[in-house]
């Protein structure tokens, strides 16, 4: 008999998404999420102890005196969500963009002027750690209301050595400090910075021989990301900087034809990446490769929604055997928005997938996106009991809400630190 200091019950679905997690799911796979009905799960210590309906798991464990005990009569529990792509600290706004992209002008016009990621770098830059400590607290907060309890975030508005530094130390005291468990990305190939336009060439140098290694000198990251696209590295460019960062230890993951196709589905694919992002623009051969190589595909409808360009090709990618993970690219400029149910509403809705592929994508395949999925983004005896508890009957409400609909509780490492009145 096991003890418990938190215990779930009664929920309408249990969402486990237990079983095919021992590779990232694929096909009809992703369609499997495991639902108990009149389902419950309790937890110690933050683990999750026990999963079944209600009966079964009150007779698996003992609760504790102090026990908490949530009821969740017509409701249903998921995996909290993983939010496998993020750059969510930074300094600035770039409100104005928005607003001028809604009278026309685009985001690569933008950038061309010195605005876009450079806008953000400057403000980046300015600020001092404690400054972006502040900022990031804050955004995980909204986050965590949305329901995402780990999230990867990214460097890459630093784009010298002290100032990735200072970002990716931000990111460290943030994850240690706040509920949302945050894993580093070192995106110091995000794009070349002013002092470098007339020689990008030096900029990746200094990424590969500078840059990257002190990053992993005060193992500050645990992947490697490059930006390969119309407007920002190339992909040989791409290639020397995700290769110095994997001989440093730091597996690679790579921002890739979001603007158009770089090629950088292949690349993904060349250099054994964990994921390749965004491809909005990849081609068949691109995406065959990365289910070839077993790359991920972490989609991101919210950029393509504020961008106004067509969304990925989600049912291609499935067709083809790749593996899709869903994020939100919070960041500033091209995808100012953190929130996870809104994510899953566009990927059904702008994408096509169904409510269970996205859900799916949102939380194990997110997991394995970010090399996690061992710990969290299903729930199962020896996982880390993080839920989402949401106010509706049915999983595919949520989706349907696009984003309206937030969730009632979350619960993160077994204790409850979102609870709203419903
Ligand atoms: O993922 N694509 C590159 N980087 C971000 C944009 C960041 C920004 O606009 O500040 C993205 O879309
Ligand atoms: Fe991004």
């Amino acid at each position: 008999m096991e003890f418990a200091d938190l215990l779930i019950e009664h929920a309408a679905e249990l969402v486990t998404l237990d079983g095919s997690n021992d590779r990232p799911r694929t096909g009809q796979t992703l369609r499997e999420l495991a639902i108990i009905a009149d389902g419950a799960v309790a937890a110690a210590d933050g683990e999750i102890v026990a999963v079944g309906s209600s009966a079964q798991v009150r007779d698996m464990v003992r609760l504790q005196d102090a026990a908490t005990v949530l009821d969740a009569t017509g409701k249903v529990v998921l995996p909290g969500f993983v939010d496998p792509h993020t750059h969510l600290v930074f300094g600035g706004s770039r409100a104005d963009e928005f607003e001028a992209r809604l009278s026309g002008a685009t985001y690569l016009e933008i950038a061309a002027r010195g605005g876009g990621i450079m806008r953000t770098v400057a403000a980046t830059r300015a600020a001092d750690e404690e400054t972006l400590v502040d900022l990031g607290r804050a955004r995980l907060d909204r986050m965590l209301r949305c329901g995402t309890t780990t999230a990867e975030a990214k460097s890459g508005y630093g784009l010298s050595v002290a100032d990735e530094l200072k970002q990716l130390r931000a990111i460290h005291r943030l994850s240690a400090t706040h509920e949302v468990d945050l894993i580093p990305t070192a995106l110091a190939g995000h794009a070349v910075p002013p002092e470098f336009s007339h020689d990008p060439e030096a900029y990746v140098e200094l990424c590969a021989r500078e840059i990257l290694p002190a990053v992993a000198d005060e193992d500050l990251a645990e992947f490697c990301d490059a930006f390969c696209d119309v407007g920002a590295f190339t992909t040989e460019q791409g290639r020397r900087i995700l290769e110095a960062g994997a001989a440093l230890g730091l597996p690679p993951k790579l921002h890739a034809d979001e603007f158009g196709d770089r090629g950088g589905a292949r690349l993904a694919a060349e250099v054994g990446a964990i994921s390749a992002d965004h491809l909005l623009h990849a081609s068949d051969s691109g995406l065959a490769a990365m289910a070839e190589a077993k790359t991920l595909a972490v989609l991101l409808p919210g950029t393509a929604l504020y961008l106004g360009l067509p969304y990925a090709a989600a049912r291609r990618i499935i067709e083809l055997g790749v593996a899709p993970a869903l994020g939100t690219d919070y960041n500033p400029g091209s995808s100012p928005t953190w929130s996870m149910p809104l994510a899953i509403g566009l990927a059904c809705v702008g994408m096509k997938m169904l409510p269970a592929e996205a859900i799916a994508a949102a939380t194990i395949n997110a997991a394995w996106a970010i090399g996690a999925a061992e710990e969290i983004g299903s729930l199962a005896a020896g996982k880390v009991a993080d839920m989402v508890i949401f106010d509706v009957h049915d999983h595919r409400e949520i989706a349907m809400s696009a984003g309206a609909l937030l969730p009632s509780q979350v619960i993160k490492r077994g204790r409850v630190v979102v609870d709203v009145i419903s």
